[in-house]
């Protein structure tokens, strides 16, 4: 049965302090529990704590061992006859780190001869560790003392403030650790083991002095350098913006290899998937940088959105993240261009959160039922969440937000909020009812805005009907109208912008109306011609925007606007008009429209390099399915390269070529915009190059590949290569192979390179890769490098119409669901959308699904999306 948000009680028990005691082993590790607990209701509920996979070694209650028929062990729960408030509840459990394959609770990251122990536990893996109350509403003060072989666990580190070390007998060590602030259990974490480290000293604004201690395993640790800048540059930009301090005299950072997620937030002791961690020149791209800049800002971010306040219960999962996506977002956009990130997330928001919106697994940011939380770390509830934040910062003005934000944390630090609570406190503070946003967090799918203009040129009146119209998603039959910010600006014929008159106001060059009804008009007064509007700029709403824009008006905007999203935007929507009037070879008017400007943009240098890129680049296979009712994917691969083939025509293989030498003449490898955005282009006209001229930009590739001193540059060359197949393939293959065997994040890229090759084959290549001694399904990245970038990244190579892509994806994620649920379950959302494929593949795709969801003993986690998946 679901778990439903409108059941939500609060605690009848809650605890105030907990003290642990870890006695590390790999095979076996002791955990001594002492709960100072607290009865909130007036009528006494017994006790109940959450524990799973516990063996229970001793049990007493305010000193006294307790009695077997004082306390029931059953269903991972634990009920105790006799507590009171102010009762000290004292456990001692034994669990298995080493047999852990599910990488959350206590586990082991490595071999057992060199690994390194550590914890997950957002959102439920505390109660793997020990008996609690493991629901993020009950706060409590830990005090951590690990206790292990010194040669073998030299460093041990737990979150909070360091509070003494000491030798034991026998070889064995000890050190404590004591967090000021209460904190729900999710946040709590260890690592021990052999770790090295580099450190920096850092004053907060308010004064305080804090060590930054990033660690690693020791062949490592040269590569920790970006990440600790990049949490200084957060912590900096944290003071500044939102005048928010870093609260304890410590903050740990942990590089691992085995990680389900990207990163963890634990309190004083983050722990991150080394892939967000890592970065340098010879193995990581510069989108991997930015990564890793943005991951760094977000788990530290967290530290007041998540940790100071945090969630009343996981159905405010978004309150956290959706908000901190948010504030990373903004932080990323002051780091580098804002355009670009723009883009960079609406991308994101596109090619994950629209889908998902869309399809069988569609939810409310803020859901209303689940089965497993841990499939609810979604695109919705981070990425819409994130937009649906900053619509409200929008309404705000940033001041606004500011004061609100101030006011969020003065009512809410030290304990667990909601959604209401949060738009409360930001409509307090600036008068305004903020509430009607609520409906966004409440409702699922993708509201469309159909936008119609009319100009009267007799009255020079410009009127604009906006209206808008959701879908109905699973459960939700009936939608309400949310509101849509729509910021906008209208241009003439000629690309010049115009003032705006709106209800007699002077509004300047752009206005924000606010859509909050099923239809409403705009009048716009003192028009001189018949306009081109630039709707929703800066993508003010995560809507779908429907305009009947002419193939020339689409023009206009990509050549003229000044909004660099928009203008990106302008160019997507003519690239989807070109993509659907192309039939065969012959070139349509749309389809020219998109080749004449962006041939003008591209020889006219008046364009960044790096948004001149992303221009060249038309909305990817995945958006193209998300905008068809009978998806083929071969078909949509084939007519997106015979779009890029055009374009490609149209700029002409001399112009390719030359521009392409003159960029590969800068041979800096610096990570500043400038250097980056080349970088972009550059691969970008050798792709366009390669789908003219083969030869020529395989031979390009390879000697890129040869003489490349960066990761971004390298890869670049292998994926051109090993995507056309091109004869050269073979030898850079083995070349990259050879030089990064010690490095799995770079094997990684190894495989997904080569998974991800379009077309039938692909199938073959995933099931070669996966008999590589190299691959296992034990390592998170290494399974998302096969199974991920095939099932999830390569719609044309899994999607076979023979259903075999399906049949090999099911087998592999039922030998994963015995291993990683969580993963397992992450990996089974490429079979979303299912129900959309044309007849042949829909029916091979339902059975393969049917035969999975048929298996005995399929996890809670992949029993979920499967279940939802197949029936909704
Ligand atoms: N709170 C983490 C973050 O977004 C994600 C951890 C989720 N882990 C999980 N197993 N569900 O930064
Ligand atoms: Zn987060």
């Amino acid at each position: 049965t679901p778990i439903r948000l409108h059941d939500y009680r609060r605690p009848a028990w809650t605890v105030d302090t907990i003290e642990l005691d870890v006695d590390l082993g790999i095979d076996a590790t002791d955990i001594t529990s002492r709960l100072t607990l607290r009865h909130g209701g007036t009528q006494t509920t017994p006790l109940r704590l959450d524990g799973e996979g516990l063996e229970l070694l001793a049990i007493s209650l305010d000193g006294h061992p307790l009695d077997p028929s004082h306390y029931r062990h059953e269903d991972n729960v634990l009920e105790v006859d006799g507590a009171r408030d102010g009762s000290v509840l004292e456990t001692r459990v034994r669990v298995k780190p080493a047999a852990n394959t599910t990488l959350e609770g206590l586990y082991l990251s490595g071999s057992r001869e060199t690994g390194f122990l550590l914890t997950q536990c957002e959102a439920e893996g505390f109660r793997h560790i020990t008996f609690f109350p493991d629901r993020p509403d009950v706060l409590a003060r830990y005090t951590v003392t690990l206790l292990a072989d010194r040669a073998r666990f030299p460093v041990l580190l737990a979150g909070g403030n360091p509070d003494g070390t000491g030798e034991l007998a026998e070889g064995r060590h000890w050190a404590r650790f004591v967090d000021t602030h209460p904190k729900p259990s999710y946040l709590f974490a260890l690592v021990a083991g052999r770790l090295e480290n580099i450190q920096r000293d850092y004053i907060t604004a308010n004064g305080r002095a804090v060590k930054l201690v990033m660690w690693s395993e020791a062949n490592v640790i040269d590569r920790c350098h970006y990440a600790l800048d990049a949490l200084e540059r957060s912590m900096r930009w944290d003071e500044r913006t939102y005048g928010r301090n870093y609260d304890l005299d410590v903050f740990h950072v942990v590089a691992t290899h085995d990680f389900n997620m990207g990163a963890m937030e634990n309190k004083g002791l983050n722990i991150f998937n080394a892939k967000y961690l890592l970065a340098d020149p010879d193995s990581s791209t510069d989108e991997e940088y930015r990564a890793v800049e943005a991951v760094v800002a977000h788990e530290y971010f967290h530290n007041w959105t998540g940790n100071r306040v945090t969630c009343r219960d996981w159905f405010q999962l978004s309150l956290k993240e959706g908000l901190t996506v948010f504030r990373e977002q903004q932080f990323s956009a002051d780091m580098n261009s804002p355009s670009l990130k723009r883009i960079e997330d609406v991308s994101l928001l596109r090619r994950t959160q629209f889908p998902e919106d869309a399809g069988p697994l569609a939810h409310p940011v803020r859901p209303s039922e689940y089965r497993e939380i841990n499939n609810f770390y979604t695109a919705t509830v981070y990425e819409k969440g994130s937009e649906l934040v900053r619509m409200l910062a929008g309404r705000l003005g940033q001041e606004g937000f500011r004061r609100g934000m101030d006011v969020y944390f003065e009512r809410h630090d030290g304990s667990a909020a909601t959604i209401e609570d949060f738009l409360s406190a930001l409509g307090d503070a600036n008068g305004i009812d903020l509430m009607p946003y609520l409906a966004w967090y409440a409702q699922a799918g993708t509201p469309h805005l159909h936008a119609q203009g009319e100009y009267d040129a007799a009255r020079r009146q410009y009127t604009l009907t906006l209206s808008q119209h959701t879908r109905a998603t699973p459960g939700q039959p009936e939608k309400v109208p949310v509101p849509i910010p729509v910021k906008l600006s209208l241009f003439d014929r000629d690309g010049r912008v115009l003032p705006l008159h709106i209800n007699g106001h002077a509004a300047g060059t752009e206005a924000v109306v606010v859509v909050d009804m099923a239809s409403q008009h705009v009048v716009f007064h003192d028009v001189a011609t018949e306009p081109v509007p630039s709707l929703l700029r800066d993508f003010s709403a995560p809507v779908v925007l429907e305009y009947d824009y002419s193939p020339a008006e689409l023009a206009l905007l990509l050549t003229n606007d000044a909004d660099g999203f928009n203008r990106w935007e302008a160019g997507q929507q003519l690239a989807v008009l070109a993509f659907d009037s192309l039939h065969g070879n012959a070139e349509t008017d749309a389809c020219k429209a998109w080749c004449d400007a962006l041939t003008a943009l591209f020889e006219h240098h008046a364009i960044d390099d790096a948004l001149l890129a992303d221009l060249l680049t038309p909305p990817g296979e995945i958006e193209f399915a998300d905008r068809q009712s009978e998806v083929d994917p071969a078909k949509i691969h084939a007519q997106r390269q015979e779009l890029q083939r055009h374009l490609a025509k149209r700029i002409g293989a001399p112009a390719l070529l030359a521009r392409y030498r003159a960029l590969a003449s800068h041979t800096s490898q610096s990570l500043d915009a400038e250097s980056q955005a080349r970088r972009r282009l550059k691969r970008r006209v050798l792709e366009l190059l390669a789908l003219l001229d083969a030869d020529t930009a395989h031979a390009l590739a390879a000697q890129q590949y040869e003489s490349a001193v960066g990761m971004t540059d390298r890869l670049t060359a292998l994926g051109v290569l090993v995507r056309d197949r091109a004869p050269q393939a073979a030898a850079a293959l083995a070349d990259f192979r050879r030089r990064y065997a010690d490095n799995p994040l770079a094997l990684d890229k190894w495989f997904a390179v080569q998974a991800q090759v379009p077309g039938e084959p692909a199938l073959a290549t995933v099931k070669s890769l996966e008999s590589d001694p190299a691959f296992t399904l034990k390592n998170p990245n290494r399974a998302r490098a096969v199974l991920g970038a095939f099932a999830s990244n390569n719609p044309s190579g899994f999607h076979r119409a023979d259903g075999e892509g399906y049949r090999w994806l099911t087998e592999r994620l039922a030998e994963l669901d015995a291993l990683n649920p969580q993963i397992a379950a992450r990996l089974a959302t490429a079979f979303n959308g299912w129900q959309r494929l044309e007849p042949v593949r829909r029916e091979v795709a339902h059975a393969a699904l049917g035969e999975l969801a048929q298996r005995q003993g399929l996890s809670r986690n992949l029993g979920e999306i499967i279940g939802n998946v197949l029936q909704r």
